[in-house]
């Protein structure tokens, strides 16, 4: 991969490359996404026992969480880069290497109750073959969950601006697509799914707070690992913005769609 060329490359190549600050950012993100995703897991009615595979699970928080509440179902939290995962072992959890659009590698997992991938798909170039290998991995009758952002209308054109240049930047140097969440569940029903719907959540961003926060870390991620990346002012007073407590403003949605294999 030529670095800061158009060449597309994937996820933790050329942008949120592993180390600490990455570890933080994902940890970051799961405490603001993670009682939605419960609450979805909830209603999906994951219970002990279940099988369950999760992809991408970057900190671990939700494979950890399944964990606890499958047992003695298990785990497999598999992901193409495992250095952020941190979790108390237990022993129905596996932690492994696995790429979602290898179709070999995936079936080499087997096949579950629960599939379940949140802000991964949306950052693939081969998100439809990534979607097809894990509607492959689920039993009849099993359940898959995907969970991506989806950006809105922001209130202040600042905003708007800042945004774009982040999802711009992140579109050309990895294929990431935001508009990719406002298809679903869509998807799901075209592969053969039944039972699909569909929640939405959107989370406030107020400037200081956690979602700021968040969103700093990944703008400052972007800037620093891709090669003569610039902004604009506008674009630096969007992110001085993120750091003052009067900013509000919600651009980005989350979108939790989910469906069964039929039996
Ligand atoms: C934005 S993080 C999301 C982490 C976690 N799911 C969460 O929501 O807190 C994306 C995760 O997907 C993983 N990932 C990216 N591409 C992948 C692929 N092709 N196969 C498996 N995992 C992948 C990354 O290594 C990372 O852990």
């Amino acid at each position: 991969m030529n670095k800061g060329s158009r060449t597309i490359s994937q996820y933790g190549e050329i942008v949120f490359t592993s180390s600490e600050l990455e570890r933080d950012r994902l940890v970051s993100l799961a405490s603001i996404f993670d009682s939605t995703t419960i609450d979805c897991l909830r209603a999906i009615g994951v219970a002990p026992g279940w099988r369950c595979l999760e992809i991408g699970p970057g900190a671990g928080t939700m494979a950890s969480w399944l964990a606890e509440r499958v047992y003695p179902g298990d785990v497999i939290a598999a992901d193409r880069d495992t250095t952020a995962f941190e979790s108390p072992p237990r022993s129905n959890l596996t932690v492994t290497i696995a790429d979602v659009t290898d179709g070999a590698a995936m079936a080499r997992l087997g096949s579950f109750d629960l599939v379940y991938a949140r802000f991964v798909l949306m950052h693939l170039n081969e998100r439809r073959q990534a979607l097809g290998n894990m509607i492959k991995s689920l039993r009849p009758g099993g359940w898959l969950l995907i969970e991506d952002l989806t950006d809105l209308p922001a209130r202040s054109p600042l905003t708007t601006e800042g945004m774009a240049w982040l999802w711009n930047s992140l579109g050309r140097a990895i294929g990431t697509d935001a508009d990719w969440g406002r298809a679903l569940p869509d998807p799901l029903s075209e592969h053969g799914l039944v039972d699909t719907d569909v929640a939405v959540d959107v989370p406030v961003v107020r400037g200081a707070g956690p979602f700021a926060r968040f969103l700093s870390t990944t703008f400052g991620s972007t800037l620093n690992q891709l090669e003569n990346a610039e902004v604009s002012e506008s674009v630096e007073r969007f992110l001085r913005s993120l750091d003052d407590p009067e900013y509000i403003d919600w651009p980005l949605a989350l979108v939790s769609a989910w469906g069964r294999r039929p039996t």
